[in-house]
């Protein structure tokens, strides 16, 4: 049997494991120790953290082009937010190619993933889609068969957010003499989005998936999780704040 180490001391006199070995058989005081050991190893700060950390793997990851993946979503943030774009979708232009690389021809999944208890519906969309809108710009270039692939999602009422999206911030964010802002401007919103009470928008509940996770996550600890718009009134605005809504 490979070597097995358990939870510290510490935490077990703290009442933060449960002894159970197989989760049905929890009691609810079990349950109450888990969900508190869950707690100190899950908290806004670190989720933040993790996601930066793994943010900050794109630090000289070059796909083929003079500037490495870390650059291109702090450029990609930068023009979002000097084009007026609010904190959340600052912090998702930031992180929309995180997996880039982990898993290049479903990447925008990966970001839409994590962020999307604590993002808008349109937000997520534009995560899940954005790599289909970008083929526009490249699609020639390319040689793809199929032109305007993303015209198959034209009746969405996200369409035109995520063409904005691409055309003005994405597409054009490979730009070795652009003048970021550095990670350092940016964190502090990350922090603040992952601080967001999760499934916050009224429109988390139209997806069945999200509805169940939504439900199941009222037995998960709230500490340190404030409301969406209490965690972004700290947030000094932009000269230009708008959001883009779309009908
Ligand atoms: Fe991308
Ligand atoms: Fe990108």
């Amino acid at each position: 049997m490979a070597e097995r180490r358990g939870p510290p001391q510490e935490d077990i006199d703290a009442g933060l494991v449960a002894s159970y070995t197989s989760i049905k058989d929890a009691t609810p005081e079990e349950m109450r120790k888990s969900m508190a050991g869950f707690n100190k190893m899950a908290t806004p700060q670190q989720q933040a953290e993790r996601v930066l950390r793994l943010f900050g793997e794109l630090k000289d990851c070059f796909i083929g082009n003079h500037v490495d993946m870390m650059e291109h979503g702090l450029q990609t943030a930068t023009r979002a937010l000097r084009d007026g774009a609010d904190e959340e979708t600052v912090v998702v232009a930031l992180l929309h190619d995180i997996g880039e690389v982990m898993s290049p021809i479903n990447h925008g999944e990966v970001a839409a993933a994590f962020l999307r208890p604590y993002i808008s519906p349109q937000n997520h969309w534009i995560l899940m889609h954005h790599e289909i809108f970008q083929a526009f710009y490249y699609q020639d270039a390319a040689g793809l068969t199929e032109k305007k692939t993303r015209e198959r999602f034209s009746d969405s009422k996200y369409y035109a957010a995520c063409v904005k999206f691409c055309h003005d911030w994405d597409q054009v964010s490979f730009d070795p003499d652009y003048d970021s802002f550095p990670l350092e401007h940016f964190v502090p919103m990350v922090h603040r989005l992952f601080q967001r009470k999760p499934y916050w928008h009224s429109e988390h509940g139209d997806c069945k998936v999200a509805a169940a996770k939504m439900t199941i996550a009222a037995g998960y600890p709230s500490d340190g999780r404030v409301d969406h718009q209490e965690a972004t009134a700290a947030t000094p605005p932009p000269e230009k704040r708008q959001r883009i809504d779309v009908a």
